[in-house]
C-alpha cells in the first residue's frame, strides 16, 4: 500500500523537488500528503502548487511563543496523519514534544558525513576544516540533534580551490539521489532500526 508522507521544508525546496519527482516516477510509492513550512516566502511553495500538494504554513515570527509554535506544528503535523515526516532542509530546531511523537517516523537530510559538521553552515565546517572528502546523510531523526541513526551516505571529494558555494552544490546533486532513495527504502518497509545501526531488508 501507498504511503502517506508530509514533507516540511523552509526554502528552496530542490530536495522536496526531488521526492516529488520519484513519486511522479512512480520509484517511491507514496503520496506527499503536506508541505508544511515556516516560511511564508519559501520557494518550496511554489513547487507544492504545481504539484498540487496542499500547502500549511506555520510561520515562526507570528506566534507569542516557542511554545505555541510547536504546538501550532505538532497539530499540523498530526493533521497531516503522515507514515513519514521528512524534513527537507527544514531549518528550525524541532522541540522534543514534536520529535517524541512520531518515533521512528521521521527522516532528515545533512549536507555533511555525520557526526561530523552538525548543526548550520555544514559545507563551510567541513571547508573550514579542511577535510578530503565530505558528503551528505540521511537519518532518522530523534531527540540528539542532527544524531539519530543513519540509513545512508554519500560522500564527494573536497577539491582545491573549492568554497562553501562549489562544495555545497557537488553535495546537493548527491543529497538529490539519496533522499528519494532513503524515502524509497522507507515507504517499502525496508527499513529497521536496531539501536543506532539501520538494516536495510533485501
Ligand atoms: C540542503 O543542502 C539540506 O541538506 C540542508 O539545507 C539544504 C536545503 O536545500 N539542510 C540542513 O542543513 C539541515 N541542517 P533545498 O531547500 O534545496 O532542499
Amino acid at each position: 500500500m501507498k504511503k502517506r508522507i508530509a514533507v516540511l521544508a523552509s526554502g528552496r525546496g530542490s530536495n522536496f523537488q526531488a521526492i516529488i519527482d520519484a513519486i511522479g516516477a512512480g520509484t517511491i510509492p507514496a503520496t506527499c500528503v503536506a508541505l508544511i513550512t515556516d516560511n511564508p516566502t519559501a520557494y518550496a511553495i511554489e513547487r507544492a502548487e504545481k504539484a498540487g500538494i496542499p500547502v500549511k504554513v506555520i510561520d515562526f515570527r507570528s506566534f507569542p511563543s516557542r511554545e505555541a509554535y510547536e504546538r501550532a506544528l505538532l497539530a499540523a503535523m498530526q493533521e497531516a496523519r503522515a507514515d513519514l515526516y521528512v524534513l527537507a532542509g527544514y531549518m528550525r530546531i524541532l522541540g522534543n514534544e514534536v520529535v517524541r511523537a512520531f518515533p521512528g517516523k521521521m527522516v532528515n537530510i545533512h549536507p555533511a558525513l555525520l557526526p561530523s559538521f552538525t548543526g548550520l553552515h555544514a559545507q563551510r565546517q567541513a571547508i573550514l576544516h579542511g577535510v578530503k572528502v565530505a558528503g551528505c546523510t540521511v537519518h532518522f531523526v530523534d531527540e540528539s540533534l542532527d544524531c539519530g541513526p543513519i540509513i545512508l551516505q554519500k560522500c564527494v571529494p573536497v577539491l582545491d580551490g573549492d568554497d562553501e558555494d562549489t562544495l555545497a552544490d557537488r553535495i546537493l546533486e548527491q543529497e538529490h539521489t539519496a533522499f528519494p532513495e532513503a524515502v524509497r527504502l522507507f515507504c517499502e518497509d525496508r527499513l529497521e532500526i536496531a539501536g543506532r545501526t539501520v538494516r536495510v531488508r533485501k
